[in-house]
């Protein structure tokens, strides 16, 4: 597939984003402070919302056991199927403009080595979202007053510690070492819990980190050739594929009450959230303990052929949410004409993935 973003070049932006290290140091417990309403209702009829009402019922007959339902005994040989993925990707690495950087004199060696480091980081991030997707949706039981939300987040807040266990156990025995949170990623978690406004949340993790995850592991699965990853990725896109429809289902209707403003807000905040999701995750904890400097990063990244696909993956995740959410067009139009901008409308009618993964709600 070839798609262009004109804005994906970032020259020294990227020197810049790779620079800014871990802000809470060694720290095992990360506080934020968040003031929201946790809300009751005493309407406890279910029914008004049907499509809420359809989901809670899938999401309790597809619950599955990350202990029993999964392959552990799979023999995992990280090193030999990072040598596999290298000769696939082996053009890319050999590009001319890596002349004049360390990259110029990687053999496979370190190529390997770079290969299972990535691998290391990328699943440590995962986890780390996870973990963001659990304490978002615990608020989100708190904090949404409609009752049939409230137990389908209950239901995805199961879904989440069973994602934070997955990835856990994936890293501890069968990859070779974790990451802290990338300060990225933190931020973003950050941004998104201290919110007061229960909409924000939802808007924050149901729509645009939920869109992250599975472009993530989308790209994870289609190019990973170990069997037990597979499976586990592919059990875990099928709840995720259930929390975006949820975000979707319930912003709707929020939003088609908002005022012009309120709309604005939201459009702005969507907007940010996308770019910093498609720029930011440069794995510059990877770099440093491989000794690349932040220059020399972003000479790679800049020629990384998985970073183009990336973004495709991402936007056709998020923008056709945006727009069922009335999000792209309300208002002066103001989240088209950015979208427009980058490149990133081609994907408003795409098909997000969920009804192929069998749970749409519909
Ligand atoms: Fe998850
Ligand atoms: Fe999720």
């Amino acid at each position: 597939m070839s798609l262009t973003f004109p804005e994906l070049n970032h020259g020294s932006d990227l020197t810049r984003l790779l620079s800014q290290s871990n802000r809470g140091g060694d720290a095992l417990v990360h506080a934020v402070h968040s003031i929201a309403d946790a809300t009751f209702t005493w309407d406890y009829a279910k029914g008004a919302r049907p499509g809420l009402g359809k989901l809670y019922e899938k999401a309790k007959v597809t619950q599955w056991n990350a202990t029993t339902d999964l392959p552990w005994d799979t023999d995992v040989d990280q090193e030999k199927l990072a040598a596999a993925s290298l000769q696939q990707f082996s053009g890319a690495m050999t590009a001319d403009g890596l002349d004049g950087t360390p990259f110029a004199r990687w053999g496979d060696k370190e190529w390997i080595r770079f290969a299972i480091e990535s691998e290391n980081w990328t699943l440590s991030q995962f986890l780390h979202g996870e973990q963001g997707a659990l304490v978002c949706t615990a608020k989100l039981a708190e904090t949404v007053p409609w009752i049939d939300a409230k137990l389908f987040a209950s239901t995805q807040v199961m879904d989440e510690a069973r994602h934070v266990e997955v990835f856990g156990r994936y890293l501890d025995a069968k990859l070779s070492g974790h990451y802290p949170v990338n300060p990225h990623l933190g931020a973003l978690l950050d941004d998104i819990i201290a919110d007061r406004r229960w909409d924000m949340t939802y808007l924050g993790m149901q729509v645009m980190v939920e869109g992250l995850a599975l472009a993530a592991f989308g790209l994870m699965r289609a190019t990973t050739t170990e069997p037990l990853l597979e499976q586990l990725l592919r059990y875990v896109m099928a709840d995720e594929a259930r929390h975006v429809a949820f975000g979707v289902l319930s912003l709707k209707e929020l939003y088609a009450g908002l005022s012009g403003p309120e709309v604005r807000e939201r459009q702005e905040f969507a907007y940010e959230a996308a770019i910093r999701m498609r720029d930011r995750f440069l794995q510059q904890e990877v770099w440093d303990r491989l000794g690349i400097s932040a220059a020399d990063a972003a000479t790679f990244l800049e020629q990384d052929p998985l970073r183009p696909m990336f973004t495709v993956s991402l936007f056709s995740k998020i923008v056709p949410n945006l727009k069922k959410l009335g999000l792209l067009d309300a208002g002066d139009g103001w989240l088209r004409q950015r979208f427009g901008e980058i490149g990133a409308l081609q994907f408003e009618d795409w098909d997000d993935g969920s009804g192929e993964l069998g749970t749409s709600p519909e």
